[in-house]
């Protein structure tokens, strides 16, 4: 290749291999897998467009005693009842628009031959030996403890009974490889992230590692790839499931495609098989004599309504139910933006409807439609061409945001921070919005001068929505590409953009727009939505007025006071809520977000006295849907009965700023 040629694209040779766990085939998909590898897609569609070359893999783990159990529960056979499960997860991955590369199940030939290699070139390099064991057993997690690790019968990591069992077996020599893993985590900290997860792999190293059984006596467990130098052996499952990581690229069939991918860049996993991921793999590559995966992250789980997740609770979430109520695109925007990508979560259809119906129908949604509502109306139809000498700082300002996004957003999907990542891109929907409200296009088209004025400001929110859809493609394929085309943009956004792409003024002016259904239609809040009547502090509810009275007043501490979050924010619009006398809703800018708070002070103030008026917000008060519309926080202000007078502040602070 000339240079000259390379410098065209510089994009070129860049790759990207990102898995997912490979899931369990004892049961149906739910929401926990859905996470993980919804979460992978994001990454890989997001690198896929920056130009990356990528390979998503996820597939299905369908050896070990799990697995056979539950076939033998459902009377089937282990492989026809693999061949069954198998169907639901290829199902929900492409409901859930997974752009996965391949998807191994462990029971294919491909990966079967490269199981059986592994263990021979182990035995070859002289890191296995056959031995007695004498030990406990669980069978959930398919792994030995040492009598010391077992609590009262029970498995110190899941809780569940242990059987003791006493048997020969292969074994890994790991602990060989105890130093150098700790030498490696240490010195690579992009190794396991997020960091309060290393500190756990690193804690659990201080204690000397055990050599590792990765075999089961085939006459216990038949249900597994057999041992190739000992018939009576079938191999570990863990082992089994972990060598799909370079099975599929093409270790021992495919040395160049191998080298290509290998070694991964990214193994996301939830953070209760870290530890297999850390240790029992890392110390297997190096006993292959191959690199470790680049990164390996652990994700936090999910609670549903507060509670844990399990058949026994009822209330597993079945992602599909998810994406038949609320859209895929939806649901895919909640799990990323609800928690931070890491950190534990609870899911609840309230939460989600809320972030839906304020974040995806009234930010963006609106936002999408009122633009291209205007261009109809005001320009005929299609993408209006800017005016350079009607450019005003407003709009400059809102170019240089926009073009902004792909530096930041860009650094916290490298951080893999997703719930940041849409805050920048939320931040540039609410200045949009913002934007509208101040330019008053529909003012501007009465006065027939003010033409090169609204065809700027049309256009400048056109180029926004373009912008918009591209850094919202990996989290909401379906909805971004729709944006794009309805935008009179010819882009794919399945393909790498080139890097001018994320610049601005590239879309055309000229292009007919075409205005289809809302993005995001209202959804009505699930019936539990307790229907609150307001939530401004000055105007109790009955409820409260009566409890408060009942109630003994009492102290709280300082970690109670530390409970709130309250910050300073800027109301930014206000209006009446229909058929509440008392109520406004108003949004109010706290910096990092643009909340929508419905507040019981309509009787002091008129809407238009509040806009531009700091004020105090108890921004983690739990959203509440209040005539319909969602109420994401609270504003403080004085009064008993009535409101007196909002709390404020007498000198200038910022917005966002903690008030404490
Ligand atoms: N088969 C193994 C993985 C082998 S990878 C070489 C396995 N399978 S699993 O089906 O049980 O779980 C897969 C993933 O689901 C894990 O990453 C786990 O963390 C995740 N989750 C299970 N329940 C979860 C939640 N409630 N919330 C979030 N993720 C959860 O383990």
């Amino acid at each position: 290749m000339k240079p000259s040629a390379r410098k065209k694209n510089p994009h070129k040779r860049k790759m990207f291999y990102i898995t997912t766990p490979i899931y369990y085939v004892n049961d149906v998909p739910h929401i926990g897998h859905a996470y993980t590898t919804i979460a992978a897609d994001v990454l890989a569609r997001y690198k896929q467009l920056r130009g990356y070359e990528t390979f998503l893999l996820t597939g299905t783990d369908e050896h070990g005693q799990k697995v056979q159990q539950a076939a033998v529960k459902q009377g089937l056979d282990p492989q026809a009842h693999a061949d069954r499960m198998v169907v639901a997860f290829k199902e929900l991955w492409k409901r859930l628009t997974i752009s996965n590369s391949d998807f191994v199940r462990t029971t294919e030939e491909r990966h079967k031959r490269v199981v059986q290699y592994v263990l021979r070139e182990l035995k070859d390099r002289n890191v296995l030996y056959q031995a007695s064991y004498e030990g406990w057993y669980c069978l959930p997690d398919e792994r030995f403890w040492a009598g010391e690790d077992v609590v009262d019968g029970k498995c110190p990591e899941c809780g569940r009974p242990v059987e003791h069992i006493s048997e020969s077996n292969y074994f890994f020599k790991m602990s060989a490889y105890q130093e150098r893993l700790i030498q490696h985590i240490r010195k690579h900290p992009e190794f396991i992230r997020p960091d309060g997860r290393r500190n756990e792999v690193i804690g659990f190293l201080e204690r000397p590692l055990e050599d590792l059984c990765i075999s089961r006596p085939r006459a216990r467990l038949s249900w597994g790839i057999p041992f190739p130098f000992d018939p009576d052996y079938v191999t570990y499952v863990w082992v089994d499931a972990l060598v799909n990581y370079i099975s599929i690229p093409g270790y021992s069939s495919d040395n160049r495609r191998f080298k290509k991918w290998w070694p991964a860049d990214v193994h996301l996993v939830g953070k209760d098989i870290l530890t297999t991921h850390a240790v029992y793999w890392s110390t297997l590559l190096m006993a292959l004599g191959l690199e470790l995966p680049k990164t390996l992250f652990a994700h936090g789980w999910w609670t549903v309504n507060g509670e844990k997740m399990s058949k026994s609770r009822g209330n597993v979430v079945d992602p599909n139910a998810m994406a038949d109520e609320y859209g895929t695109d939806a649901f895919r925007y909640f799990l990323l933006r609800e928690v931070p990508f890491g950190q534990d979560g609870d899911f609840s259809k309230s939460a989600l409807t809320a972030r839906y119906n304020s974040e995806l129908a009234n930010d963006l949604g609106n936002l999408f439609s009122r633009t291209l509502t205007m261009i109809e109306r005001y320009s005929g139809g299609a993408v209006p061409k800017p005016h350079p000498k009607a450019v005003k700082m407003g709009d400059r300002r809102m170019a240089a945001r926009a073009k902004a996004l792909y530096r930041t957003v860009g650094r916290e999907m490298d951080r893999f921070a997703f719930h940041r990542a849409l805050r920048e891109i939320w931040m540039l929907v609410d200045f949009a919005n913002r934007y509208v409200e101040q330019n008053a296009p529909w003012d501007m088209a009465k006065d027939p001068k003010k033409r090169p004025r609204l065809d700027t400001v049309l256009y400048h929110l056109a180029e926004t929505m373009r912008i918009l859809a591209i850094h919202l493609f990996p989290f909401m394929p379906m909805t971004a590409q729709r944006m794009i085309t309805e935008i009179g943009s010819t882009a794919q956004l399945d393909h790498a953009l080139k890097p001018q792409d994320y610049q601005w003024g590239k879309l055309k002016p000229g292009r007919p727009v075409q205005k289809g259904k809302p993005l995001f239609p209202r959804m009505e809040p699930p019936a539990a939505v307790i229907k609150q009547e307001t939530v401004a502090s000055a105007t109790p509810s009955k409820e409260n007025r009566m409890e408060s009275t009942q109630t003994e007043p009492s102290l709280i501490t300082i970690d109670d006071f530390r409970k709130l979050e309250l910050r300073v924010g800027r109301v930014v619009t206000a209006e009446k809520v229909a058929g509440a006398d008392k109520l406004l809703k108003l949004s109010v800018d706290i910096g990092t977000d643009t909340r929508q708070v419905v507040a019981g002070i309509a009787a002091k103030y008129a809407p238009d006295q509040l806009i531009g008026k700091s004020v105090v917000l108890v921004a983690n008060l739990k959203p509440a849907v209040i005539r319909g519309i969602e109420s994401r926080g609270m504003i403080l202000a004085a009064g008993e009965k009535e409101v007196e007078a909002l709390a404020t502040f007498a000198e200038p602070v910022s917005l966002g700023t903690r008030v404490k």
